[in-house]
């Protein structure tokens, strides 16, 4: 009989205790912890996704400034609210959201952000600390997923971890995590051979693909941890992971839902990262 990780429900409880460390650090310093987020364009996904993170902020007690730029700004524009934000004492975290629009070097952009606000952990400094096993801030929704994984006893050690998709945020992160967690770790991707074969093997099943219901029954070994990083829509537009969730949770010891899965964990992790490059800039 499998269960469910419900991260909507570890979201909540994590928020809670989160609210009361905001409001220790608040109370000490007299002031607030403050996240920047910065959107461009009118991508209407980053829309609800800027609109939930803003709204996780107000949860815990983290003050927001939300920066709306429009979709045909420009790098030098952009640049320079990023170089703002990165002096300014106020902000602890500066959050871009992605994708930028097509016009925009999201590189050359998110270099401006210091390693000490980079709250999503993308920083070339927080993903090599990441690959050497130093401190670092990790990316959100891979160390929300440890996070569901510690929450459930899950025990990595020597295990075979499979993380199908090597995205930079998401994909990559997840292996090394998973790798520093002691799993043998095989990331697949859209040019991998036997796919099928390869998530047969899988203790732990990540799925980041960003495909629809791609992951079917006969892809998952009895008893398998499945974890759905995906939110796409199906056929008839419904919310749906890229797990195939009704004909995969009878294989599974565990398995995440989508939607309140991974999701509500991405944004309490972000709201953690920010709280943490507070208490960082304080040493
Ligand atoms: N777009 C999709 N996921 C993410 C994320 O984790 N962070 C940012 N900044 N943009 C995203």
């Amino acid at each position: 009989m499998y269960k469910i990780i419900d991260g909507k429900e570890l979201a909540a409880k994590m928020r809670i205790d989160l609210k009361k460390d905001v409001e220790a650090f608040s109370q000490k310093h007299g002031r607030h912890i403050g996240l920047a987020v910065v959107l461009a364009g009118d991508n209407p996904a980053s829309q609800i996704y800027v609109k939930n993170k803003i709204k996780a902020c107000e949860e815990v007690g983290i003050k927001s400034f939300a920066y709306y730029l429009s979709g045909d700004v420009s790098q030098e524009e952009l640049e320079n609210l990023l170089r703002t934000l990165a002096e300014d004492k106020k902000i602890n975290g500066i959050l871009v959201q992605l994708p930028l629009p097509e016009h925009l070097d999201s590189e050359k952009a998110l270099k401006i952000i210091p390693d000490s606000k980079d709250v999503d952990g993308f920083s070339a400094d927080n993903i090599g600390k990441l690959c050497q096993g130093k401190d670092s801030i990790v990316a959100c929704t891979p160390n929300g997923v440890m996070k569901m994984l510690e929450s459930c006893n899950v025990d990595l050690r020597g295990k075979k971890a499979v993380v199908v998709g090597r995205s930079n945020i998401v994909g990559k992160p997840m292996a090394m995590l998973l790798l520093n967690a002691d799993a043998t770790v095989t990331i697949c991707h859209s040019k991998t051979r036997n796919l099928k074969e390869e998530c047969l093997g899988a203790d732990v099943l990540v799925a980041a693909i960003g495909r629809a219901k791609f992951i079917t029954a006969d892809m998952v070994k009895q008893g398998a941890v499945v974890v759905d990083v995906g939110m796409n829509r199906d056929e008839s537009g419904k919310l749906c992971g890229d797990v195939d969730f009704e004909a995969v949770k009878e294989k599974c010891s565990y398995i995440t839902p989508v939607p309140g899965g991974v999701g509500p964990m991405t944004i309490t992790m972000l709201m953690y990262n920010t709280y943490l490059s507070a208490t960082r800039s304080e040493i």
